[in-house]
């Protein structure tokens, strides 16, 4: 290796999802629906929350941050990537790289805090219903919802601080499709050991810890649900129990997988697999599991379209 080749990189080259060039059309049309998906529902459930005045409540004004969170988590890596598939041009300049890491973990780190708390208010909802509004005064929400973007902005910003110090050398090629911590890691040349151990820190306080806040909070929500007298009421809250809790587990199970397993074990491939999970899909599904079946937020979303309809006829 030339010494002159360790200092600094000036870009990464993306290798994308697929390095099959036939692939590509099909990619991008998939990512293209998910993507235009996910902006529609939770931009629909940002308008809604903000619109109606009866859904100024903790549990609206979660929902609609989570679906700000998600709508930007992403905005930061799909897009990028739909523009590389179809210019073919993969390469990413070193500071747009480090941005993209810096908006990724600081969204995601949000997204996993957020799930979590929405957890705690049902929690709270149906443990404790007649409590609930004393509970959840507008400090402990105003202080749940900011917390998290505090803390993650100081989180995010050490990844970045600790990732610049690096040194590059040789091939620049990430088999990925955005800058993400590890595959970056592997391509220095520098001791990576701090970076390694912080990753795991983070990983433990922010993915680990809301996961089992939030598998505590529905098994106590599920004990409650047992104590309900008809079968149709157990039903349902069975239904959307188990709805949250598919999509918990795919976001925090990918999650836990990249972050906190050895990353000898992983393969590009799965580590993108699991990426898609994060990025793509449980941003996609997020407003459609915790929403669809809300009949407040329906009937605001239906008056909302249907304004928009007679309006513009
Ligand atoms: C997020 O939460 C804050 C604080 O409770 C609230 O003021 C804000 O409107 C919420 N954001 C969205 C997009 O609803």
């Amino acid at each position: 290796m030339e010494p002159r080749n360790q200092t600094n990189a000036s870009e990464f080259i993306l290798l994308g999802l697929s390095e099959k060039p036939e692939q590509g059309t099909l990619l991008f049309s998939l990512f293209l629906c998910m993507y235009l998906v996910t902006v529609v529902g939770n931009v629909l459930i940002i308008l809604a929350v903000s619109i109606d005045s009866h859904l100024h409540t903790p549990m609206y004004i979660f929902l609609a941050n989570l679906s700000l969170v998600d709508f930007c988590l992403a905005t930061g890596t799909i897009p990028k990537m739909l523009v590389s598939l179809q210019t073919r041009s993969k390469a990413i300049s070193y500071p747009c790289c480090l941005t993209q890491m810096y908006f990724f973990h600081f969204f995601g780190i949000v997204d996993s805090v957020l799930i979590a708390v929405m957890a705690y208010d049902r929690f709270v909802a149906i443990c404790h219903p007649l409590h609930y509004t004393t509970i959840m005064s507008p400090r402990l929400c105003g202080l749940l919802v900011g917390a998290p973007w505090v803390f993650s902005c100081f989180i995010s910003l050490t990844h970045i601080l600790l990732m610049a110090r690096l040194a590059f050398c040789g091939s620049l090629k990430v088999p990925h499709y955005f800058c993400d911590l590890t595959p970056i890691l592997r391509l220095s040349c520098t001791d990576t050991s701090v970076n390694r151990i912080f990753i795991l820190t983070v990983a433990g306080m922010v993915i680990v810890t809301p996961f089992i806040c939030i598998l505590a909070s529905y098994a106590l929500i599920l004990v409650a649900i047992m104590k309900i007298p008809s079968a149709g009421g157990r039903k349902k809250a069975f239904s959307t129990c188990s709805s949250h809790l598919s999509v918990v587990a795919l976001f925090y199970g990918t999650t836990i997988g990249v972050y906190l397993c050895p990353s000898s074990v992983h393969t590009a491939v799965k580590e993108k697999a699991s990426a898609v999970m994060y990025t793509a899909v449980t941003p996609m599904l997020n407003p459609f599991i915790y929403s669809l079946r809300n009949r407040d937020l329906k009937g605001t979303l239906r008056k909302l379209v249907n304004r928009k309809i007679t309006s513009s006829s």
